[in-house]
This record gives structure tokens, sequence and C-alpha cells, in this order.
């Protein structure tokens, strides 16, 4: 039996690029709050532990090339469990309006009444180069950054990339590696074959993996550390601008923040 004074509610949540860290107190808080979360396959699972012992938990990613869960049936769970147990948080790796589809989401939600709150988070394609010490602008080297999906719906390299490669702007491709070569003829024929470039695999986790050359170099470079998906793919001057950095990666770790009230800030 439906409970009646259940409000049926989804919330999109980022869950930032793979650092549990990089999540905002707002994502946090939704996910203390929700009866049920339906996450994906690139959200760190540490995660999972700020939410309620109660909480239903469902994997819905992509696990060793297979989907647990075709996106229509995850939009039917979605509708299916915001209408039996209330809030259902949707939480997606990095941002989920950056090729998340969390818009999609939200609309086939909104047709059954749901309401629908969506929460930004921290998209690999900032994210990774930065812990990489790659600015994606930078005075006298790059004005702008495109963010391009390496692979469109109908599999092929999206056609943005042969606009991108003409551009001075810096450019960063994600679910980009299977088309490595491709991007490479594509900046090649622009004359870019110098171009700096890198590779970022597992970019802001403990297995984070960097590979960087020029257009030219690039491939013998993956091949030789063997990297691959998900990887962050970054074309420009930047690339060589990158500034030095001491590892995160154990850096604030013990320091512990209460995540239950808002933070107060003296001024
Ligand atoms: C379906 S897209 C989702 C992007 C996500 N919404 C975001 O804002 O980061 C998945 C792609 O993002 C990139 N990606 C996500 N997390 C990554 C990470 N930690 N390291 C490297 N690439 C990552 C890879 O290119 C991967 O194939």
């Amino acid at each position: 039996m439906r409970d009646k004074n259940i409000i049926s509610k989804l919330t999109v949540v980022g869950a930032g690029p793979g650092d549990p860290d990089l999540i905002t107190l707002k994502a946090i808080k939704a996910i203390k709050g929700a009866k049920v979360i339906l996450y994906d396959a690139l959200v760190n699972e540490v995660l999972l532990k700020y939410a309620s012992p109660e909480a239903e938990l469902i994997f819905v990613g992509k696990r060793k090339g297979c989907y647990a869960y075709r996106q229509q049936q995850i939009n039917e769970l979605i509708v299916a469990r915001a209408k039996s147990h209330g809030h259902v948080v949707r939480l997606k790796g990095g941002d989920p309006f950056v090729f998340g589809r969390g818009a999609e989401e939200i609309d086939y939600a909104k047709q059954f009444d749901i309401e629908t709150y969506m929460i930004p988070g921290i998209s690999s394609a900032l994210a990774v180069p930065a812990y990489q010490g790659i600015p994606l602008t930078k005075r006298g080297s790059s004005e702008s950054f495109w963010v391009i999906t390496g692979t469109t719906k109908s599999h092929k390299l999206s056609k943005d990339v042969l606009l991108a490669a003409k551009s001075k702007a810096t450019v960063v491709i994600l679910m980009g590696m299977g088309k490595l070569d491709e991007i490479v003829r594509v900046f090649s024929d622009e004359g870019k074959q110098n171009v700096p470039m890198a590779v970022i695999q597992n970019g802001t986790t403990k297995n984070e993996r960097f590979g960087v050359g020029r257009v030219e170099t690039i491939c013998d470079v993956v091949k030789k550390k063997q990297l691959s998906s998900p990887a962050v793919i970054v074309i420009g001057e930047v690339v060589s601008e990158r500034t030095k950095l001491d590892s995160l990666a154990t850096e604030f770790q013990n320091q512990s923040l209460s995540l239950t009230e808002p933070v107060e800030v003296s001024r």
C-alpha cells in the first residue's frame, strides 16, 4: 500500500570526480536524507557511508562493459522508488549535467509529478587536469576551453572536435580513449602535431595515472603506460605549463568536518 503522506522527490546529485572530499556539503546533506540512492560506476562508494543505514542503495552503472540497468529502466526505477519511498537521490560521477544524463532523468520524473532538484558536482573535466597542475586557461596561453565528448550517441567522434582543433582553445575530451587515433589525426591535419597533450586516467583517485607528450607522440605514451578509460584527454599549450603541485592524496585526510550543520564563517 502506498503511503499518502509520502512526498515523492528526486534529487540528482553530483558526486565529484573520484576523490571523496571533492563533493559539496549540499550533496552530502542530500545523501544523508535519501531513502533510496541510485549510483553509477564512477561514484566513489566511500560516499555511500553518508547514507542512512535504512537507505536502499542500488548500483545502476556499467561494470566490465555491461550495464546493470538500461536508461529507461533507471528512469522507471526512479519514479517507482520516489512513489513508494519518498526521497530518491540519483548520485552521478562529476557533474550530472556534464555528459551525465541528469537532465533526461529529471525530465522523465517530472512527468509523474515528482519534485525534482539538482545539486551540481565538480566535473572531471575541470578537476582531473587541475590535480595534475594543468590550468585550463592561463594568461598568454589559453583564453578558453572546450569540453567535448569523444564518443557521441551514434558512437562516432563528435564533429565539435574538428571545430575545436581549428581554435586556440584548450581542448578537454571525455570518453575519448577509444577514439584517440582519430583525435590525433584531426589535430595533425590542422598542423598541431607539436601541441602538448595529456591523458589522465582515474584522476583524483589513488589509482590516478598520467601520460604526457605531444599530439604526434601521445599514442605511444598511452601504449607504453597502458592508459585506458576512464580518462580525461587535454590538448593545448597549458599542458606544458603545468604548475608543480605536491600530492593532495594524503593532505587534509585526517581533518574532519561536522557535516550536519552549516559551517560558520566569521568575517
Ligand atoms: C559519462 S562521462 C561523465 C562525466 C561526468 N558527468 C563529469 O562531469 O565528470 C564519463 C567520462 O568522464 C571522464 N571521467 C570521469 N571521472 C574521471 C576520472 N576520475 N578520471 C578520468 N576521467 C574521468 C572519462 O572520460 C569518462 O569516460
